[in-house]
């Protein structure tokens, strides 16, 4: 017996065909900014045993490595440095032999039209583990500051095309953004990670890195999970400060504040960052045969995307961009 019913949605949901036409969000690899891990060396590949998938890799691996998502269509990459010593002030960091600095130019070099996004930060080139100069053992915000500017500047000599302060340190963006244009820089941005928690979704990536404190932990900078109002206020500082984008991270747990972020500040683009421990619960879910790893991926990614996210950093963003590349209509 059939129901005469005026409006049945599962009609639009009846095809591949059907459905790809009412989709309301799309992810292509245009929206990807692939993560790497930089170390000293050449031929070097070091699997990172907490993210199955993503290698520390010497400059000319990365090369290889940048072509590869560039020809799937990923328009950014951002870069993150192992250095070759660390000391109290980080200074490899802003050192024109640094890793980064040699990784900048060497993609650059090769690959001209990739974005190159780099971190700008202290916590993997300290021996302390912290985002900043310590006083005792109190981050110092306004020493810091500076240091900030002396990378930013060096990461734009070798011609990072965006420079993105991950440090929650206050007024880091104006700093950046003052340094930046007083030595011609003008050009390059800035993506400010203005609403990053202090997440324990991070743990892969301090092992990648190398960048776990030593003491103590971040939540004196970074913000606490349980607010979201306080989100809006680090945008609103780091929008008058100059940030050309705003970023949200983590983001599975936290779509809820990429979607307050999007509405509050409708005119700036907006990243989300996936982050390393989120990308490893997948990864050992799919392995383990619990999860469907390219389903739930595709999944995600398009949640992220319908929160308000422009732009999603990913470590799966290579094997989405086949996956979305291979199957259109999926
Ligand atoms: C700090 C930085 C961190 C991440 C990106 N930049 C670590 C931290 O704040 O402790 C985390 C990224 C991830 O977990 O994927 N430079």
């Amino acid at each position: 017996m059939t129901e005469s019913l005026s409006h049945r949605p599962r009609r639009l949901r009846r095809t591949p065909a059907l459905r790809a036409l009412v989709r309301e969000t799309r992810v292509t690899p245009h929206d990807l900014i692939a993560p790497f891990f930089v170390t000293h060396g050449t031929n070097v590949r070091e699997p990172i045993p907490s993210m199955p998938g993503v290698d520390r890799v010497s400059v000319d691996l990365l090369v290889e490595d940048a072509h590869t998502v560039a020809a799937l269509g990923v328009p950014a990459i951002l870069l993150f440095g192992i250095p070759a010593s660390k000391d109290a002030s980080g200074s490899e960091s802003y050192a024109d032999d640094g890793i980064i600095q040699l990784a900048i130019r060497a993609v650059k070099a090769a690959l001209p039209a990739l974005t190159v996004i780099t971190d700008v930060c202290l916590c993997e080139y300290t021996d302390h583990g912290h985002c900043g100069l310590l006083h005792g053992e109190t981050i110092s915000n306004d020493d810091t500051l500076p240091v900030l500017q002396r990378i930013a500047v060096s990461h734009a000599e070798c011609g990072a095309d965006v420079v993105a302060p991950s440090g929650m340190m206050d007024g880091a963006v104006g700093v950046i953004r003052r340094a930046l244009d007083e030595r011609g820089f003008s050009d390059v941005a800035i993506l400010s990670y203005a609403v990053k928690y202090a997440s324990a979704f991070y743990g892969p990536f301090r092992d990648a890195a190398g960048g776990a404190p030593k003491f103590g932990d971040r939540r004196t900078h970074q913000m606490d999970p349980a607010n979201v109002r306080e989100a809006l206020r680090e945008s609103i500082l780091d929008v008058h400060e100059g940030a050309d984008f705003l970023m949200v991270k983590p983001a599975m747990a936290y779509l809820d504040v990429v979607a307050r972020v999007r509405d509050r500040y409708p005119e700036l683009p907006l990243v989300a960052y996936n982050v390393s421990g989120e990308y490893a619960m997948l990864k050992a879910a799919g392995a383990a045969g619990w999860i469907d790893e390219r389903s739930a991926v595709l999944e995600l990614l398009h949640c992220i995307k319908r929160a308000g996210a422009d732009a999603i950093i990913t470590y799966h963003a290579k094997d989405a961009s086949e996956w979305l590349r291979d199957h259109p209509l999926a």
